[in-house]
């Protein structure tokens, strides 16, 4: 009996059956899926697959030939619109490669959710990237940010272990640069003591040490990535960057009249996501469970972003004042484009992180300077030249 199930599961199109299972709601879905393993396939599953992050990873598993699940919170808008192409697209729909994602609902703040995804899924590899990730929101949200990013860190790594997947189920933990915060050396490393200047870093130092203590405790390959920041033209339209270049965008083609900053002279680390989230696979493969610092090496300040970003646009600027008081004038113009303004300021801030990828880069082979920092400002203000033209046309 099991050899002719075994026979069946390889003979017909797995995408077939997970549209069969889907369908079926009186059966045991967990049984039917692990079945599916004797394919042979690695399964991942990503938690804040609709994230910037999370969009880029699914699409680099599915070219690695993973099937793909991730957690969908539940929202009264859409928020698929990162991942939405993974659907439509014909190498996504090439049944014969079967790469496909599959959606559950789930929720950071909700164990039993997790559990049940988990335990239906069985997975090789947990991507546990879900989180409230704007520090400036943090300090509005500090308890909601703590219950997504800290304990529902623990919720993740304590459905592995209910489940008794400990030995085989790899974790890899999203933790950050913001766990140096208040930094206490030059440049930030793997050793390096950690000082969180928010909400939102103090949350993440719990799912850092909540991470390595599960390994510890239970021998789980549970693992933090601590990444420095990494943009792209998927970010989030409220943090820095992206603010930066869709107004450079705007303000280009006269849809917008000024940009309003914060602190213009702090200082970070900007990589482009897509290297990242192939570091994030790289970490897990490692033949053991340890942490890593991903960054650049390299650090510019939020001025800097924005003189670049202006000048892709064929926009020179020209600073005048300090403080609250600074403006970036158009030398062709004379005109003010860039204004400062306090309630982009943060309760406290974090001034300046710079990391040392030397053990990613010695240990995992993976390459820092693969897209430097013009170039990510060329890919960010060029993508949303064009987005704005497009919106320009069909208004
Ligand atoms: P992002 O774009 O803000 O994405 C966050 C993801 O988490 C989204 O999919 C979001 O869903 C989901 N999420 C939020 N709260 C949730 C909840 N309660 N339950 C389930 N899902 C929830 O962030 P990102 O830039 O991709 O970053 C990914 C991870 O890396 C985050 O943990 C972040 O803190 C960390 N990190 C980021 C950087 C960086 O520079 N990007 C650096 C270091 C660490 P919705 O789409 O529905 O909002
Ligand atoms: N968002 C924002 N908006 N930031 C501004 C602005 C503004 O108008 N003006 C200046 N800044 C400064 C912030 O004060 C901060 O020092 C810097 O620009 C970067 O801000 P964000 O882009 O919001 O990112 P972040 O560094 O606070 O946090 C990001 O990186 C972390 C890794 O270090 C997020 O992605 C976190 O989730 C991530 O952990």
């Amino acid at each position: 009996m099991f050899f002719l199930l075994v026979v069946f599961f390889l003979l017909i199109d797995k995408q077939l059956i997970f549209a069969l299972i889907n369908n079926i709601v009186d059966i045991d879905k967990s049984k039917i899926i692990n079945k599916l393993t004797i394919i042979g396939m690695k399964k991942a599953l990503i938690s804040g697959i609709t994230g910037q992050d999370g969009s880029f990873l699914a699409e680099f598993l599915l070219q690695k030939g993973y099937e793909v699940h991730g957690i969908l919170r539940r929202s009264s808008s859409f928020n698929t619109g990162r991942i939405e192409h993974l659907y439509f697209e014909e190498w996504v729909r090439d049944m014969k490669q079967q790469r496909t994602i599959n959606l559950h609902y789930g929720d950071m703040t909700d164990s039993s959710s997790l559990i049940r995804i988990i335990q239906q899924i069985q997975p090789d590899e947990i991507y546990n990237l879900a989180a409230q990730s704007h520090v400036k929101v943090s300090f509005d949200v500090p308890e909601y940010t703590a219950e997504a990013d800290a304990v529902g860190t623990l919720r993740m790594l304590e459905a592995v272990r209910i489940l008794g997947l400990e030995k085989k189920t790899k974790i890899y933990q999203a933790s950050t640069s913001e766990l140096f915060g208040l930094v206490q050396e030059v440049p930030q490393k793997e050793t390096t003591p950690f000082y969180p200047r928010s909400p939102y870093g103090v949350a993440k130092q719990y799912g850092f040490w909540i991470t390595k203590n599960y390994r510890e405790s239970y021998g789980m390959f549970a693992v933090n990535g601590i990444l420095f920041n990494h943009e792209s033209e998927r970010r989030g339209e409220t943090f820095v960057t992206r603010k930066i270049s869709l107004a450079v965008a705007r303000i280009k083609q006269g849809v917008q009249d000024k940009l309003y900053m914060g602190n213009m002279d702090s200082q970070r680390d900007w990589g482009y996501a897509k290297d990242y989230v192939e570091c994030m696979w790289m970490i897990l493969q490692h033949d053991t469970p340890e942490d890593f610092v991903i960054a650049t090496g390299e650090m510019h300040t939020v001025r800097e972003f924005c003189t670049l970003a202006f000048k892709e646009a064929g926009i020179e600027i020209r600073w005048e004042g300090k403080g609250v008081d600074e403006k970036g004038i158009d030398v062709a113009t004379g005109r003010v484009l860039i204004e400062v303004d306090p309630k982009y300021f943060r309760p406290s801030e974090v001034e300046q992180l710079l990391g040392d990828p030397t053990k990613a880069r010695t240990l995992l082979g993976w390459n820092p300077t693969q897209t430097p920092f013009p170039e990510l400002v060329k890919i960010m203000v060029q993508h949303d030249m064009e987005k704005v033209r497009k919106m320009i046309a069909n208004k």
